[in-house]
């Protein structure tokens, strides 16, 4: 099965059972705009609690907020969104299809680094235990070809884009000879600025209607909130900011399923330290999240890190986690320093000053900024493409499993009567109730347990709970584990520790 095959299964899998909809698919739905089924709805919560646990519990120094979506216009004039968050569109006068430029280019060069590393995959098989790769790569004239031409496009790209260089841009897709994939053809237009932003109006009247913005991200609502968290709060640098909440783009090239959405959810902190001491912070902060990332157990080859060419208009270094989803390595989280960007930027369009007296070296200043941000639907996502697999089993049938780590999985535990007679169910429903007030359970008495165990691997339940005719003799269950669908037997009185034991997030969050 390729990789686009697996993706197009994943999808149809989340709207099977129960965890992402097309929005308004009943009116043939809305484009990169989605709905979370229950079992999706469950999913997020439970990422976002890791999220907020992780940062705002475990941090002395980080409190969160939750700002409205709705902010003063001037607000995105002075975090530069009004004049630079814009992407450089290009549109095929054949197909009709509008592409960002900057994407058709990286695609372009990611292209030519697949290429030297199939070279080096090559060289491998044929060279065995005396592969010497480094001179390999330092040697190959095919490998020191591609590599010099994905370097050039990207300089001139990455120069093109500083500059706001529109025609330079075009050139470059015409010199690489990129060709619309739709349409086959290089018949390209103009490359023009879109600006991402969603507008609106405020106002009952039209002639004093504001246009206003819906939130293009959440952190703006951190730093003009500065000064009430530091004050009331009593709050000492370094310490941090953290927000989870809606966030609106329109995007030009909305797709991936859930990956680029014109609606979609962002979990960010902001972390304000002494000017000067921010690169220090920002490692700091890149190796903890990653660590967040790696304690869900999917392989640390699934992740890296990926240092930005172009930064954008508030960063002065900047870096992305990048997971390996089904369409290759992509962003799910930035880490950004962005120095005094924005608190220096509200200072100077709202007039107000907007600084913090530092007790330990009697100066006033500005805070520094270092952020972290990662999308909530882009980390459902990931855990749902590395979850979800297809598996053969002893018997020659076939299950879909969904291995979603227990502390993240929307239903903890499954429990089920054997058969629906002979006092099981009541004894199940005993059980249940008492476990239902710490874990999410599902009760299911319907068909046989082998058909239920497959619908619970399928939405990813960790845990099988199964009461038969010996639990009446001596009140013991069985435990049925999703992943080895081995089954062990156990107390009733000993279900609620062994649970806790499995599902808790004390232990991921301990090892962060
Ligand atoms: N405050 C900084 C900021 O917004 P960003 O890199 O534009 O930075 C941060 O976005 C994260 O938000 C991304 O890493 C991604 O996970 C998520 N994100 C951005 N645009 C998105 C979109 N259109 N759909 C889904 N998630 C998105």
């Amino acid at each position: 099965m390729t990789q686009e095959e697996l993706f197009k299964k994943l999808i149809a899998h989340s709207k099977e059972y129960g965890y992402i909809f097309p929005s308004s698919e009943i009116y043939d739905g809305l484009s990169a705009v989605y709905d979370y089924g229950q079992y999706g709805t469950e999913l997020k919560n439970n990422i976002k609690r890791y999220w907020w646990d992780a940062m705002v519990k475990l941090h002395e120094n980080i409190v969160g907020i939750d700002s409205a979506i709705f902010m003063h216009p001037r607000i995105w004039e002075a975090s530069g969104h009004v004049g630079a968050f814009n992407d450089p569109l290009i549109d095929n006068k054949d197909s009709k299809k509008r592409y960002r430029a900057d994407v058709l280019l990286e695609d372009y060069i990611a292209k030519l680094e697949e290429k030297v590393e199939k070279e080096v995959e090559k060289g491998k098989k044929k060279f065995g235990d005396a592969f010497d790769e480094e001179q390999f790569r330092a040697t190959n004239p095919n490998v020191l070809r591609n590599q010099k031409k994905a370097e050039e496009v990207r300089n001139r790209m990455v120069e093109a884009l500083s500059a706001n260089d529109l025609p330079g841009i075009k050139q470059l897709i015409i010199d690489c000879e990129i060709a619309c994939p739709i349409s086959g053809t290089k018949n390209w237009t103009d490359v023009r600025q879109f600006n991402l932003m969603f507008s609106t109006q405020m106002g009952s009247v039209s002639e004093d209607a504001n246009t206003i913005y819906l939130r293009p991200e959440t952190a703006q609502g951190i730093f003009v909130n500065f000064l009430n968290v530091q004050k009331t709060g009593r709050m000492k640098i370094p310490f941090g900011i953290a927000q989870i909440g809606k966030a609106f783009r329109n995007e030009i090239v909305a797709r991936q399923f859930i990956f680029r959405m014109r609606e979609f959810e962002q979990m960010e902190t902001q972390f304000f330290v002494r000017p000067g001491e921010e690169m220090k912070w920002y490692e700091q902060w890149k190796e903890e999240r990653m660590r967040w990332h790696r304690m869900l157990g999917f392989g640390d080859n699934m992740y890296r890190f990926h240092n930005h060419d172009k930064l954008a208009h508030y960063a002065n270094a900047a870096a992305d986690i990048e997971f390996n989803f089904p369409f290759g390595f992509k962003e799910v989280e930035g880490i950004h320093s962005r120095a005094d960007f924005d608190l220096g930027n509200h200072q100077k369009f709202s007039g107000k000053k907007i600084q913090y007296f530092d007790p330990e070296t009697h100066e006033s200043y500005v805070p520094y900024v270092v952020e972290t941000s990662i999308g909530v639907d882009r980390m459902v996502l990931l855990v749902l493409s590395a979850a979800y697999t297809e598996e053969k089993l002893e018997n020659g049938e076939e299950r879909v499993v969904m291995r979603i780590p227990p502390i993240l999985a929307p239903v903890k535990l499954a429990v089920l009567p054997l058969v629906k007679k002979d006092g099981l169910p009541e004894k199940a429903r005993e059980i249940m109730n008492e476990l239902k007030f710490e874990f999410n359970c599902q009760y299911d008495e319907k068909d046989s347990i082998g058909k239920r165990y497959r619908r619970q691997d399928a939405i990813g339940t960790p845990f099988c709970i199964t009461i038969d005719h010996q639990s009446l003799e001596d009140n013991t269950v069985t435990i049925r584990h999703r992943d080895n669908m081995r089954q062990e037997r156990v107390a009733i009185k000993d279900l609620r520790g062994i649970m806790d034991d499995k599902v808790s997030m004390k232990k991921a969050l301990q090892a962060i």
